[in-house]
């Protein structure tokens, strides 16, 4: 535990990593001695300076706090981290456009969906998107009970003390018309001001006012949110016991009334026209406004049109966010080196001079792969424009050529690989590793992937446990992991990890034991092209894994596969390829005698179409095709692109063609669209 270290803001980002996890372990083990042994293993001083070093890097690399990082602790409370509250609704997201045309494209996506006559107009609100960290504050009876992070969506981090500090939230809504019971959602931030003023006093600056923000807020400490000044404005709601607006804009008039703070910069559009001049009048404003925005979000106005137009993949059909050009920042490209992923593509990344990207430190960028680095001319020793959009990885848009001085190198793809020394191959644009698994690098990037955050998410099993653990040789495959029991003894006695971290790794474990839920399940599989979205699906689809596996086993199992909507051949091709393939049997069956996969929750009500597959045909009399998809998918029903034996029904629209033959020929039920409707009332 040397404190003779580089000055903070002299670590690249990886050395921050790599310090706040050791400081995270360190200062864990330090504490334990302190509070739990009563044997301080260090004076009083020294342990201040590695409490004040972490604080440090945290500022500068305000991305990289750690979920166990020492701030979050407070006192003798050691354990605390922050309490977890579940949403009464998902708090959905927002997907994103960034070009004008694209607004056309939005609201042609909801004319279809809707069926709207080419005269009836949409109209729209037009907000700016605040850059800063989404809250939900529910409020009973008018008053302010408890507040929440956004979290995953689903459960979020309770802030509820944090938000009470906070001089802008009414803690008490005025008046009397609102509803019993309702969650107002919205943006904490903090205004330009505060951030600079906050940042001049502190010895410690944030790298901008949402990061600022998000530090203040999610403080295990309220004093310290109080001593912070933030600010936040609201534009939506959640769960709301009843509808007292039946437009968008109303309800934002009834949240000022109630003395809610909404953004003064919101205009109702009643075409996309207006939206056009909306976004770039916001643009030219966005300078002066005292708060930053990261571009602009358009909403339908109607209510009824948004309950009908509902979400899909957690973001709402009725709302898009229309984001600003990312930002750009000029810099040296010191290095090339490649990374191995787990399924053996070699990806080329360039190390950059650290440099300051719209409020953020960059030093690495994504080159993507050889045909990048070809068109665009990219080498070693270049100084080249790097852009960094919202959370996306930063690119390389091109090289200033005029400033090359002769000595700058080509980057050749080398034809062994740098961490195996497998041959590697080349596949259209992307260089492989033919190692697969005796690959190292592919190894642990798919142990790394399989306990990621989207995949089983165990806690404590990040990047860097993954390596150490490896090379003790402890875990191999991921059905290894649940072996780690069996080191735990051996572990405790590692400099680093005290009884606690032990403890708390453990329980990671026996959480995924006793519940992984399958889609999770099905994605930390690493199955090449099956990303979040698609491993839904088939949970959705098959509900558990012993369907799935006896699906891929079937001969017409691409058929089955490709008749999922959204499940092209290539995706199908890649699963029943996995599922097939021999070492990924054994590994899959052994995982599943170690940990119990959930079957899949319909998120679904139940109905008549429940569990039952259909097919549309033919133009139906009043609603569109998306519309009804939507419908059948909500009542639990899987939709079908073709009619096969496993139809139950196929939905017979004017004009019905082929469907409705093959649906004859085989004896399946059609039914027409007001049958459908009456079976999708709740059972
Ligand atoms: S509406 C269902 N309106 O942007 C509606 N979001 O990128 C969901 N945001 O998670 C949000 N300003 O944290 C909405 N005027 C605005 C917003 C806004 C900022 C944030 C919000 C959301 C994120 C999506």
């Amino acid at each position: 535990m040397s404190l003779r270290r580089k000055k903070a803001e002299e670590l690249t980002k990886e050395e921050a990593l790599s310090e706040l996890q050791a400081l995270a372990r360190d200062l864990a083990k330090l504490d334990d001695a302190y509070y739990q042994n009563d044997a301080p293993l260090l004076a009083d001083w020294e342990y201040d300076e590695l409490k004040k070093r972490n604080e440090a890097i945290e500022a500068l690399f305000p991305e990289l706090v750690l979920t166990n990082s020492p701030s979050f602790k407070v006192g003798a409370k050691l354990d605390t981290g922050m309490d977890i509250i579940a949403h009464k609704e998902p708090m959905l997201s927002l997907a994103n456009i960034f070009s004008i045309p694209e607004i056309g494209e939005f609201e042609t996506k909801i004319r279809n969906f809707l069926g709207l006559l080419p005269l009836e107009q949409i109209e729209f609100v037009a907000e700016p998107k605040i850059d800063g960290l989404s809250f939900s504050a529910l409020y009973i009876d008018g008053v302010f009970v408890q507040g929440a992070t956004r979290g995953d969506g689903a459960v979020g981090e309770d802030i509820t003390e944090n938000m009470r500090t906070i001089i802008g939230l009414p803690k008490k809504l005025n008046g009397k018309d609102y509803p019993k019971e309702i969650e107002i959602r919205g943006e904490v931030y903090m205004t330009k001001a505060d951030f600079f003023e906050l940042n001049q006093k502190s010895a410690k600056p944030f790298a901008n006012p949402r990061n600022a923000a998000a530090g203040s807020l999610r403080q295990l400490d309220p004093r310290i949110t109080a001593s912070r000044k933030l600010s936040l404005f609201g534009y939506t709601y959640g769960y709301a016991n009843e509808l007292l607006w039946d437009t968008h804009s109303a309800f934002l008039e009834k949240l000022k009334n109630w003395g809610f703070p909404v953004s003064p910069d919101i205009s109702v559009c009643p075409n996309i026209t207006c939206l056009e001049k909306y976004f770039t009048q916001m643009s030219e404003k966005r300078a002066e406004l005292p708060y930053d925005i990261d571009g602009v979000v358009y909403k339908v106005n109607r209510i009824d049109y948004q309950k009908r137009l509902g979400a899909i993949s957690r973001a709402p059909r009725w709302a898009i966010a229309h984001k600003f050009p990312a930002e750009q920042a000029q810099t040296k490209l010191n290095d090339i080196r490649l990374q191995v992923g787990r399924t053996g593509i070699l990806t080329p990344v360039a190390d950059l001079e650290p440099v300051n990207v719209g409020g953020v430190m960059v030093s690495h960028a994504t080159l993507h792969n050889a045909d990048e680095l070809i068109r665009k001319d990219i080498r070693k020793g270049d100084t080249v424009i790097i852009q960094r959009a919202g959370d996306v990885i930063p690119q390389v848009v091109r090289v200033l050529t005029e400033k090359r001085t002769g000595s700058e190198q080509p980057f050749v793809f080398p034809d062994k690989c740098p961490v195996c020394g497998s041959h590697v191959a080349r596949e259209e644009a992307a260089h492989y590793c033919t190692g697969g698994l005796v690959c190292p690098a592919q190894q642990i990037e798919r142990l790394i992937h399989f306990a990621s955050k989207e995949a089983l998410d165990i806690e404590g099993l990040g990047p860097k446990n993954i390596q150490f653990f490896w090379e003790k040789g402890w875990i191999k495959t991921a059905s290894d992991i649940f072996n780690l029991d069996n080191k735990a003894d051996t572990l405790k006695q590692i400099d680093g990890w005290g009884e606690k971290s032990v403890l708390n790794l453990l329980n990671a474990l026996q959480k995924v034991r006793e519940n992984a839920p399958l889609d999770r399940f099905i994605f930390a599989l690493g199955i090449p092209e099956i990303g979040t979205a698609t491993a839904r699906l088939l949970a959705q689809t098959f509900g558990s894994m012993d369907k799935i596996l006896s699906v891929m086993n079937e001969e017409d199992a691409l058929v089955t596969l490709t008749n999922i909507e959204n499940i092209g051949e290539t995706t199908g091709l890649y699963l029943i390829e996995f599922f097939r393939e021999e070492n990924n049997q054994k590994l899959i069956e052994e995982l599943l005698n170690k940990i119990k996969v959930l079957p899949f929750e319909e998120k679904a009500y139940q109905s008549a179409l429940s569990g039952k597959t259909v097919v549309f045909t033919g133009t139906l009399p009043t609603l569109t095709r998306p519309e009804a998809k939507a419908l059948a998918q909500k009542a639990g029903a899987k939709i079908s692109g073709s009619v096969s034996k496993k139809t139950d029904f196929v939905i017979l629209g004017e004009d019905a063609g082929s469907k409705a033959k093959e649906a004859e020929k085989l004896g399946i039920p059609t039914i027409s669209e007001k049958e459908f409707k009456d079976m999708l009332a709740i059972l």
